[in-house]
């Protein structure tokens, strides 16, 4: 199929031609058939055009489809919270208050939270206010549990409340006697704020509210985020330098503003906490360890304290509750004097040791009442740990573990731990390290030495948070421990705040891999998937932890990126219930965050589902992993060697003659080993182990044959070029939008999506080059958008779709025009949008078509010129 151009196309063609002028500007043709929303006439934007995404997905706007709206009006007259002040949270600050001019206001139970949001949420979506009434009126949404509210006890058999435990909540319309209401009741305050945000979530989301009978309880039982502060901070609004913006040095919560926001350091709390607070506990989020884990120990100085006791009492109605990230050599520290040990005292076994932490614990919970424990990072990356005296991590962590048990805190120690001694493949190590204390049989004829207050907190993959890792082989071996996945929902390899990348997909890829764990006879367990491990049914942990590494900032948007708020509402969906599927999530937040319209939705949903697998693609395709240039680890240098061998990411792709990427096979490091035996084999072979992950486990000949019939150096290149396409294609899906789309944030990611599209483009180019220099190839021609085009009757053609142009030679006396063109792919779609006058010219023509993630767009750029004679 080609797209032939006619002298009679005179009008078209001009038309073409003021089209492809724009070219340069980054206007749009909207291509309907490929998801990108059709131009046209369209109803005001759903909100502001200054709206600067500060409310997350906690917009109220008002309804705008006349119908739904009259519908929610009649079903939604008055709102009823009995005794919902009743039941007041601890507060330790004495006159906590928020800074001048705050627009957010502190409540003290959990239930006024509920309240209240419903008051904003329906006045907001109804477009008036609805009222707060006693009693018990007719279309009344009523909220609350069976001990708060005795008319919940009257409508809420207690046989249905049962089930749902201290989280889950159920949301019901009922017609009695004459009275029609919709109530939301859990058996605690906190459930029932739970069910009131999903109530919200779904006027907000524009779905029916008629005959409702929704029960939902989570999964999991902790579903933390651990903060990091300004390490890996994308999302604050100056994290450069010191001070940072007007003293803040980017961080959500401010502890050492200087400047003119050191008046609002905490213990004064921002809207900004409020807002965060309200959010996750819209998804159920209900703790958060605030500092990161390279720990300073200022977090557990009693100013520090102070100041993390008033956040923990803004946030402590909304159900989260707080941790700290701790270094295991705190003792030492001078900040304590004169309560300090020596270092030779920070034996994990010693009371010396162990008091010193009941103490900070101590000191911990009489200001904090549920504080939850401390986040531990040891041995790992620098940091002090039990290794340094001898001791491995199970008695350094059950040192810890016995020093708050009675306090009735949690350790969470993390497993991402890589000491080169243990093996030359860094992705042994953890496992070496741990699997074996997990083994341990012990005196009281049990198995497994880590106690039960510690959580083992492990990456989802083996490595570092890579945009596509297997699981962690330690999902699933650990079988005698309590295992916490961390997932990180800020992006440090996968774009960080310029690059839009949905993270849905990688943890819906995790959590629902097979691990093919089986039982101790060898048997398969019948729930098995990393989400069964995570949640305990799969091996029946007492207690399951999800944990996200969040994205939290200053920035007005909170996350730096406007789409990067769709990372922390997935994974707030997902450690609720992993079973949901991204997609949903994905279309639930766009609903919530940017437009109602179908046709918006489909399209932005459609951007977001294919952004991992693109990034993927242009960063690190078909497995090879960590390329990132260790400055910062945003651009590539697959050439870089550091003084640390597995830092490097030459150690990571052994590019030679050869081939490329690491064998870990049994003939070489033999790290598939340690996955139960289906994936071991699976993994061991390179005729079936899976492509996306070929280069993870084994050294891949440039000439071998891939599944498609392609060698696997033209498929490497295609998949770097397949990337950038896709976020070619963005950029003009985007474009589409622009008349749906409030201005600002519009204007935003248009902008964030340009470089987004030039750093992808030096991904491929870094790369692709780099390998050319151990296998001197070409670059193959013959990709998913390749083209050919007839000039002056010559067919001309064998581009390397990575170029940003080229140069076609017209002989004398020739039309430069170009006639036709065929692509590669008989469905993708040609477009001339622009022919040269004459030479030199230029030319511009664009291909679309649809790759194995998404749609996938190249505008060629051709110089026509003179042809030497
Ligand atoms: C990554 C990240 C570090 C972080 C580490 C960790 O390597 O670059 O900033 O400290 O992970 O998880 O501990």
């Amino acid at each position: 199929m080609g797209a032939t151009v006619s002298s009679s196309d005179e009008n078209e063609q001009s038309r073409l031609r003021r089209r492809s002028f724009l070219i340069g500007s980054g206007a749009a043709v909207a291509t309907s058939m490929f998801g990108a929303l059709p131009a046209q006439a369209s109803p005001p934007n759903a909100f502001p055009d200054d709206y600067d995404g500060s409310d997350l997905w906690l917009r109220y706007e008002p309804v705008a489809d006349p119908g739904l709206l009259a519908r929610y009006r009649a079903a939604l007259g008055a709102i009823v919270v009995e005794n919902a002040g009743h039941t007041l949270v601890h507060r330790h600050t004495a006159n906590l208050s928020m800074a001048p001019g705050s627009t957010e206001h502190l409540v003290q139970s959990t239930l006024e939270a509920a309240r209240d949001e419903l008051v904003r949420g329906l006045g907001g979506l109804l477009g008036r206010p609805v009222p707060v009434r006693d009693g018990f009126p007719d279309r009344t949404v009523v909220v609350g549990t069976p001990d708060s509210s005795p008319l919940v006890r009257r409508l809420v058999p207690a046989r249905d409340l049962a089930p749902l435990g201290d989280d889950g909540y159920l949301i019901r319309s009922l017609s009695r006697g004459g009275h029609r209401s919709i109530v939301v009741a859990g058996n605690t305050d906190l459930a029932a704020l739970y069910g009131t945000f999903a109530f919200l979530r779904r006027l907000q989301a524009q779905q029916s509210i008629a005959g409702l009978d929704i029960s939902s309880v989570p999964k999991i039982n902790h579903r933390y985020l651990n903060y990091w502060e300004t390490e890996r901070l994308y999302a604050g609004n100056n994290p450069a330098g010191t001070g940072g913006l007007n003293g803040e040095n980017g961080a959500i919560f401010d502890f050492t503003a200087t400047g003119a926001s050191a008046a609002l350091n905490l213990p004064v709390i921002l809207d900004r906490y409020l807002v965060a607070a309200r959010a996750m506990a819209s998804l159920g989020i209900n703790g958060i360890t605030i500092n990161n884990v390279n720990a300073n120990s200022f977090y557990l100085t009693p100013a520090a304290i102070e100041q993390e006791a008033a956040l923990a009492d803004a946030l402590r109605p909304y159900g989260v509750r707080l941790a700290v990230s701790i270094n295991y050599a705190a003792p030492t520290d001078a900040r304590f004097a004169p309560d300090t040990l020596t270092r030779e005292e920070l034996d994990p076994y010693s009371a010396k040791f162990r008091d010193w932490w009941t103490r900070r614990a101590r000191q911990l919970q009489a200001a904090i009442p549920d504080f939850m424990g401390f986040t531990v990072k040891a041995n790992s990356e620098g940091q002090p740990g039990p290794q340094d005296l001898g001791y491995d991590h199970g008695d350094g962590a059950n040192g810890m573990a016995a020093a708050v048990a009675p306090l009735g805190m949690r350790i969470f120690w993390r497993t991402f731990v890589y000491n080169a001694d243990v093996d030359t493949d860094r992705l042994k190590r953890a496992y070496l390290e741990f699997g074996p204390i997990d083994d341990e049989p012990q005196p009281d004829g049990t198995i497994g030495r880590f106690a039960e207050n510690v959580f083992l907190q492990t990456k989802n993959g083996p490595l570092d948070y890579q945009a596509r890792e297997p699981a962690n082989p330690l999902f699933g071996r650990m079988e005698h421990t309590n295992q916490a996945i961390e997932l990180q929902v800020t992006q440090e390899y996968t774009g960080q705040n310029t690059m839009l990348c949905y993270l849905g997909p990688l943890w819906e890829e995790v959590l629902k891999s097979d691990t093919h764990a089986t039982d101790a006879h060898g048997k398969l367990l019948a729930k098995r998937l990393v989400g069964n491990v995570v949640d305990g049914t799969a091996q029946g942990h007492p207690d399951t932890a999800i944990v996200g590494v969040a994205n939290l900032g200053n920035a007005d948007n909170l996350t730096g990126h406007h789409f990067a708020q769709a990372n922390l509402y997935a994974f707030g969906r997902l450690a609720w219930d992993w079973t949901l599927d991204a997609r949903g999530i994905a279309e639930d937040w766009v609903r919530l965050t940017w437009s109602n319209r179908d046709a918006v939705v489909r399209t932005i949903v459609a951007m977001m589902m294919g952004s991992r697998e693109a990034l993927v693609s242009y960063q690190t395709p078909l497995g090879v992993a960590h390329q990132f240039r260790s400055s910062d680890h945003y651009g590539p240098n697959p050439a870089e060697r550091l003084a640390r061998d597995d830092w490097s990411p030459v150690y990571y792709n052994k590019a030679d003659s050869a081939g490329l990427g690491y064998d870990r096979s049994p003939t070489g490091s033999g790290f598939t080993a340690q996955y139960f035996p289906v994936l071991a084999a699976r993994y061991a072979d390179i005729e079936t182990v899976p492509e996306n992950l070929l280069m993870w486990f084994h050294h891949v000949p440039w000439d071998r044959r891939m599944r498609n019939g392609r060698i696997f150096w033209d498929e490497l290149v295609y998949r770097y070029q397949t990337g950038v396409h896709y976020v070619s294609w963005l950029r003009q899906a985007w474009d589409s939008l622009e008349r749906h789309v409030d201005a600002r944030r519009f204007a935003e990611v248009k902008a964030k999506l340009a470089a987004h599209e030039a750093d992808a483009g030096s991904w491929r180019d870094t790369c692709v080059r780099y390998w050319q220099e151990f296998n001197g190839r070409a670059i193959p021609t013959n990709g998913p958008l390749a083209i050919t085009i007839v000039v002056g009757g010559r067919p001309i053609g064998g581009f390397d779709a990575g170029a940003p142009s080229y140069t076609v030679p017209v002989a004398a006396g020739t039309s430069p025009k170009i006639t036709k063109v065929v692509p590669a792919d008989p469905a993708a779609k040609c477009e001339i949008l622009g022919q040269a006058r004459g030479v030199p010219g230029r030319a511009v023509v664009r291909i679309t078509a649809n790759s194995f993630f998404g749609p996938i767009l190249k505008d060629y750029v051709f110089d026509l010129v003179a042809a030497a004679r």
